[in-house]
């Protein structure tokens, strides 16, 4: 994979919580419809990265690429001009709306007030073809039956169907997972990797993730944090052979 024009690239990210050195030196890229996966123990600063790239965290230094084309890591407000989209480990659907209306929130830049006020629920053309949208990307996380309950009277796993749909009714270039299939049963974990590796059509796609058996399933790249330190990248077979890897997994029962 070419690093010029890579999705997304980032150099010499260093993070500190006070004393904390919780990202030294981090690199990491994403090529072009590729899914690439980040592991590491807990507390390896997994989170940390992900949310310097989809502007939660703010780093003290680094490089960041989009494109190929330098320019200042994101801010959230940023994200969706930018193509980038992401699901959180805590899921944030609004439980008082409907599937449909949360899935239509994904594509809006505003939050939810800003959306109610510039007239969510007017029958207008940009609605219909927003509310199709929506459909469409629910059909693809194969929740299409949720349309219109209530989100707060979703089980679990539709409820993570449900945010993936969110955040792909913006047509993001880049996707950005934490934790996918944290907390789902091994039933789910199977239609969770199969979208995975459907989405990597359209776009490319990181993964923060606990579950070896999926990033061993749907990544082309991992890259191994430990203590704030990319101690390993590459193909899943290179990772999980590199010595490193398997001392630092050493006991963490992964
Ligand atoms: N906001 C914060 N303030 C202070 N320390 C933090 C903060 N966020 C993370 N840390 C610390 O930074 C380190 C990396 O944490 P991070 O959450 O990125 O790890 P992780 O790899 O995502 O772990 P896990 O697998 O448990 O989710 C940890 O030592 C954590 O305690
Ligand atoms: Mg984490």
């Amino acid at each position: 994979m070419s690093t010029n024009n890579a999705a997304l690239r980032v150099e010499g990210v260093n993070i500190s919580f006070g004393g904390l050195r919780a990202l030294n030196d981090v690199y990491l890229e994403i090529g072009k419809n590729e899914v690439v996966g980040l592991i590491g123990p807990n507390g390896a600063g997994k989170t940390t990265l992900f949310n310097a790239l989809c502007g939660l965290v703010k780093p003290d230094s680094g490089k960041f690429y989009l494109d190929g084309k330098e320019q200042n890591f994101p801010q959230t407000a940023q994200l969706v001009d930018l193509g980038i989209a992401r699901t959180l480990q805590g899921i944030g659907l609004f439980g008082d709306l409907t599937v449909l209306e949360n899935v239509m929130i994904g594509a809006q830049k505003f939050a939810r007030s800003g959306l109610i006020s510039a007239g969510f629920g007017r029958n207008n053309r940009d609605e219909r073809e927003l509310k199709e949208r929506a459909m469409h990307y629910l059909e693809n996380v194969y929740a299409i039956g949720l349309a219109n309950r209530r989100a707060d009277t979703l089980s679990y796993p539709d409820t993570k169907r449900v945010a993936i749909a969110r955040a792909l009714v913006g047509e993001p270039k880049i996707l950005m997972l934490d934790e996918p299939a944290g907390g789902l049963g091994s039933q789910d974990i199977e239609w969770m990797n199969l979208l995975i590796r459907n989405l990597t059509a359209q776009m490319s796609v990181l993964i923060v993730e606990h579950h070896m058996d999926v990033v061993m399933t749907v990544c082309s790249k991992l890259y191994v944090l430990n203590f704030g330190e990319v101690i390993a990248s590459g193909n899943a077979e290179t990772v999980r052979r590199d010595p490193a890897v398997m001392a630092a997994y050493l006991g963490t029962g992964a």
